[in-house]
């Protein structure tokens, strides 16, 4: 892979833009060596304090982390007027032990929300609750996260399309998102402030459609002035499901074109589909997280690269996708006893990983 002398700017640039920002604490190795943008993964926080060799894994291949679910709304605020931060400041803790940078997710969801928050519907609440999330949670972590998922998935899939129903879009309208970033720019003046969507990277219609409905809101969003720094690639990728090399570059390259960074926020390949035996998916996933990846890097240097997970041992997958054959989902750079497959060989390629 060749860096021509801008890619190594932009490169050197995101990284130490992303490590400057936060406090000394993130001025560590989140800068991604050799103009390699950072690898990470993010954290189980129920499994982080139970199982060392999971840590010993993240605190080695990784520069950064981020909480898998300890910073989201549900975690967070089980009642409005009671705060949670236990499982988060444990992840923040462990970072600065490790010296690991941190990213934030997520300021603002429609989902994993309590049920006090779902129930919302006058914009004055919606509004209210909106901002004191982002100022506590910022105020606490700002220090230590460089990088914020401020509104996370706003669009629909199909058979809708557009902006998701969301209860933060029934009670304020498509102005929530531009509310939110304005609300995390107060709180973090800093902070690389992103826009974190899924189902954007591959060939078939449904993600055709949410490309061009996130464009829309993307373009809106700039033209309005809000302050978005960089667009979040969940990159949730699947072995039936091939990487549209044209489309999703022509997004990217718009991107950029508005002046906007790229994140890849997390990465996982979806095996269930894909054929035994297990060094046969192994390879396969690793196939397509270079063709994920070699789409991108040819277009733009993402300030990060993190995976929904390190190890097969702890993955989200199974819970919607485990496969028919009762093998263990193979999704992550790590099988289930922390050996290191062909898949972290591509990141390895692409990225400053430990
Ligand atoms: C998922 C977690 O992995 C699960 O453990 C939890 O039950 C639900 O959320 N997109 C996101 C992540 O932005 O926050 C989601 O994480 C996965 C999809």
């Amino acid at each position: 892979m060749t860096h021509s002398r801008r890619d190594v700017l932009r490169g050197g640039l995101g990284g130490l833009a992303l490590a400057a920002t936060a406090g000394t604490g993130a001025l560590t190795r989140a800068q991604g060596a050799g103009g390699r943008p950072p690898f990470g993964a993010a954290v189980n926080q129920w499994i982080l304090p139970k199982e060392e060799p999971y840590r010993a894994a993240i605190a080695r291949h990784c520069r950064l982390v981020v909480s898998e679910s300890g910073m989201k709304w549900d975690q967070l605020r089980p009642a409005p007027d009671r705060w949670d931060f236990g499982p988060a400041d444990e992840l923040v803790e462990f970072a600065r032990q490790h010296n690991l940078g941190m990213r934030g997710h997520t300021l603002l969801w429609y989902d994993s929300l309590p049920d006090w928050a779902r129930a919302i519907s006058s914009a004055a609440q919606a509004d209210r609750e909106i901002k004191l999330t982002i100022d506590r949670v910022v105020e606490r972590y700002g220090a230590q996260v460089g990088s914020w998922d401020v509104v996370n998935e706003p669009i629909e899939d199909l058979p809708q399309r557009g902006m998701r129903e969301s209860v933060w879009y029934r009670a304020l309208g498509p102005g929530y998102v531009d509310l939110a970033f304005r609300a995390a720019r107060g709180a973090a003046p800093k902070a690389e402030l992103v826009l974190n969507e899924y189902g954007l990277e591959t060939a078939d219609e449904g993600s055709r459609v949410k490309r061009e409905g996130f464009r829309r809101l993307v373009r809106d969003l700039m033209d309005r002035g809000s302050p978005v720094d960089a667009i979040g690639l969940q990159a949730h990728l699947s072995g039936d499901r091939p990487i549209d090399r044209e489309g999703l570059q022509a997004l990217l390259r718009e991107f950029v074109e508005m002046g906007l960074k790229v994140t890849v926020t997390e990465l996982d390949v979806n095996d269930k589909m894909m054929p035994g035996p297990p060094e046969l998916i192994d390879a396969l996933v690793a196939a397509r997280a270079y063709e994920f990846l070699d789409t991108v890097f040819a277009v733009v240097r993402p300030t990060a690269v993190l995976t929904w997970g390190i190890t097969d041992r702890h993955t989200w997958m199974p819970r919607w996708n485990a496969r028919p054959d009762k093998l263990r989902n193979r999704c992550l750079p790590l099988d289930e006893n922390y050996v290191a497959k062909p898949f972290m060989s591509v990141l390895r390629h692409f990225c400053d990983v430990g």
